[in-house]
């Protein structure tokens, strides 16, 4: 069997201490790290050479607090021996004095000599019923005062309950400890019959060449099949890879970025896209409103009126409206944007002529419930496109294209309803991993209910939807929460390049 030199050493080293030793005393007295005696046994063990056990042990000790008692006394012995010499009965104030003991430790003594019966208390007098002769917890107390103590030990002296006492007086702390034991086998001692093996030389060295000894040392063989130590470099998070590769595709068609406010009036984010104020996704358990400030700025009057009127009656949109009244304190509400169509319709609403080709990617809040499939806080992928002569087909195209450069094939759209789009539709991919249609995306063609309050004379293609689920998708997880949660080992084990 053959063993290096240093292995050679640890099976010696085992074989003087009697052939049996943890591995921390063997790795002090070989002076060598305890990691690299563990990898050695691991191989020696492997060889059959030794053979390793662990054993747990659980070591009992003092705290400062039992420190102090060990020397001074448990502060109701220290009552009890001082009310002996004080005849046995005396005033609790005069037996305090002569114990010195003074208040909670005081408190303490009482307690415990009345509950464990040597006194009792009577008006501010106590009475001694019984002098006791050293008791287990003052054993291990004396015991441990000298060190640390084993449990097996105490348990063997039939200690344990005391022992259990005393932790939950907070006087010892009990600690277990694992170890491994190693000893050597047969194997191990017929293998020391051998003489120490040469030293093999693991690296070649400029002075090794110069003089010469290259010839005649022993080098160490390489094993070019053992796997080398993982290389974690710094990298981007997946999703922001994810975005990072849709923002490309996006620049790759034509379209700019833009960004939008976080925080939006119910205006932005509701009434400019003609959601009536009273549409259930208003409401609390949908939007996060907030509360200070509670209100921002509308835009211009001539623009506010515009929306308001063709919510009222549909103004000169050629709708009827949804024939309510509508109130601006409603749309001056400040609340977490829900969608990033809020960003875009404010883009719009700034450059109402074409062409327009823009995209957004960016976070939305919602007040749902975080489950494996929902977030408070996600993000949305937004685009818009306004020019002279596009329409739904153009839409669809644009759609198709986006999601093929993302890698699925296969794009299905149905008709669907969105209060700011008509015509209106959902569009899903189908995913071939997961044998699959997924949804991905709500589109549309603006209304004139939304376009004709900001100018806008021409069409608007719009769509949005989640991101998480495409990287989802992408990186094959099943609860979307796994994205933030930042798991050190996730992270790092997700390929480079998929
Ligand atoms: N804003 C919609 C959503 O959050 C998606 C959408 C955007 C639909 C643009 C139509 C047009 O689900």
């Amino acid at each position: 069997m053959e063993v290096s030199p240093r292995e050679w050493d640890i099976l010696k080293a085992l074989r003087d201490l009697g052939g049996k030793a943890p591995a921390h005393a063997l790795a002090e007295q070989l002076s060598i790290p305890l990691a690299t005696l563990m990898s050695d046994s691991q191989s020696l063990e492997g060889k059959g050479l030794i053979r390793s056990t662990e054993v747990r042990i659980k070591r009992a000790r003092l705290t400062e607090e039992g420190k102090r008692y060990a020397e001074e006394g448990l502060p109701e012995r220290r009552l009890v021996e001082a009310l002996v010499e004080l005849g046995g009965r005396a005033e609790i104030k005069q037996v305090a004095e002569k114990a010195s003991l003074t208040g909670q430790e005081l408190a303490i003594a009482l307690g415990w000599a009345r509950r464990k019966g040597w006194v009792s208390v009577k008006e501010g007098t106590l009475t001694l019923l019984e002098r006791p002769g050293k008791t287990p917890e003052e054993e291990i107390l004396a015991l441990a005062s000298r060190g640390e103590v084993r449990v097996e030990e105490l348990a063997r002296r039939g200690l344990e309950a005391a022992l259990a006492s005393l932790e939950r007086r907070g006087l010892v702390e009990v600690e277990e400890e694992a170890f491994r034991i190693l000893k050597i086998t047969e194997l191990g001692l017929k293998a020391l019959e051998a003489p120490r093996p040469e030293e093999l030389v693991s690296c070649l060295t400029p002075e090794l060449i110069i003089t010469g000894r290259w010839r005649s040392v022993r080098f160490k063989r390489f094993n070019l099949e053992a796997p080398g130590l993982p290389v974690y470099p710094g990298r981007m998070h997946p999703v922001q890879e994810v975005v990072e590769e849709i923002r490309e595709i996006f620049l790759e068609m034509g379209f700019q970025e833009i960004r939008g406010p976080l925080v939006e009036t119910a205006f932005w984010n509701f009434d400019a896209l003609f959601t009536p104020q009273d549409h259930p996704a208003r409401e609390m358990h949908d939007t996060f409103y907030l509360a200070d400030p509670s209100e921002g700025d509308l835009p211009s009057e001539a623009i506010v009126q515009a929306v308001a009127r063709t919510h009222e009656d549909g103004w000169e949109t050629g709708s009827r409206g949804w024939g309510y009244k509508w109130r601006a304190e409603e749309a001056r509400k400040l609340v977490m944007r829900t969608h990033t169509t809020a960003t875009t319709i404010r883009y719009l609403a700034e450059h109402p002529e074409p062409p327009v080709w823009v995209f957004c990617i960016d976070r939305v809040y919602r007040n749902e419930r975080v489950d494996y499939k929902h977030l408070a806080e996600f993000h949305q992928i937004e685009g818009i496109v306004m020019d002279v002569n596009v329409g739904l087909r153009d839409l669809m195209g644009i759609l198709a294209e986006f999601y093929r450069k993302l890698g699925f094939r296969k794009i299905r759209f149905w008709p669907s309803y969105f209060p700011y789009t008509e015509p209106s539709l959902q569009s899903t991919v189908y995913s071939p991993e997961h044998k699959a249609w997924i949804e991905l995306c709500g589109a549309g063609v603006f209304r004139p209910e939304v376009v004709r309050p900001f100018g806008v004379k021409h069409p608007v293609l719009a769509w949005g939807g989640g991101l998480e689920r495409l990287v989802m998708l992408k990186l094959g997880v099943k609860d979307i929460r796994k994205l933030y949660r930042n798991e050190l080992s996730w992270l790092r084990g997700l390929p480079i390049c998929p």
